[in-house]
């Protein structure tokens, strides 16, 4: 039988590590005012950011080279949701999968943009660092208390590297699965135990994550 990865002990092992704990889970979601209030300007400004650079440009360009307004407005709608929907965030079975499938979107491009080819990683990170950086401004300037502010920005960051991390997952090779030789039948082990490298084809608990058949949103 396959391995089945355990995304939540992953999620589980960097919140203890990180020291992400209950409390500012709590806090993320008593100081949500301020972020729910800033929601729409800040994604409008994750992606002014990415339309002013070439690199990042391309993936909500026509073929004609002009901006495809439908495309970045349901762009935008998604970060949103996705922004709004951390307030809740979980150290749980269902999110790290959730957080798993978003990654995959941008490692592995489905086919309507498969030419682009994947977004790059070190956009993924810039982004996040992005992001941060604006709600920290945010925290400064809507709450009254500067200490609350910085707390309210230490739990955001601990919780959107632990996203990054899952978000990451599928570009980097070093995901453990059970050796090949232990999955082939028997008398055809793979000579070099090479683990397969691809977590998108992991299998998590509540099923495989199809990446191939995902879809561009469109419930936005
Ligand atoms: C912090 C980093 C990022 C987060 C949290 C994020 C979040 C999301 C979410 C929630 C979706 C919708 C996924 C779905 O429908 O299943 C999405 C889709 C998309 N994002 Fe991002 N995103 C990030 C970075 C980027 C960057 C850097 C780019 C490119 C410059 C990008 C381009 C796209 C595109 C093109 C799609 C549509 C995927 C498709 O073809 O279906 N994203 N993103």
């Amino acid at each position: 039988m396959p391995q089945i990865f355990d995304w939540p002990g992953r999620l589980k092992q960097l919140a203890d590590f990180v020291g992400l704990d209950q409390s500012e889970l709590d806090l993320i979601k008593a100081t949500s005012d301020a972020v729910l209030k800033n929601a729409d300007d800040l994604t409008a400004a994750v992606y002014d950011n990415f339309l002013k650079f070439p690199e990042t440009r391309r993936f909500f360009l026509e073929a004609d080279g002009e901006i495809d307004e439908v495309r970045l407005a349901r762009r935008k709608h998604s970060l949103g949701r996705w922004l709004r929907g951390s307030i809740d965030f979980k150290i749980d079975r269902d999110y790290p999968v959730r957080v798993l499938a978003t990654g995959i979107v941008h490692s592995h491009p489905p086919s309507h943009r498969a030419h682009l080819g994947s977004i790059p990683s070190r956009f993924m990170i810039a982004s996040m660092s992005f992001i941060q950086t604006a709600l920290a401004d945010v925290f400064r300037e809507e709450l009254e208390d500067p200490d609350l502010a910085m707390r309210a920005s230490i739990a955001w960051n601990k919780m959107l590297m632990l996203q990054l991390d899952i978000l990451l997952a599928g570009y980097v090779s070093e995901t453990p699965t059970e050796p090949v030789a232990e999955m082939e039948p028997e008398g055809q082990e793979n000579p070099h135990g090479q683990p397969a490298s691809n977590p998108g084809s992991n299998q998590v608990s509540e099923g495989p994550v199809d990446h191939m058949n995902l879809k561009e949103s469109g419930d936005d």
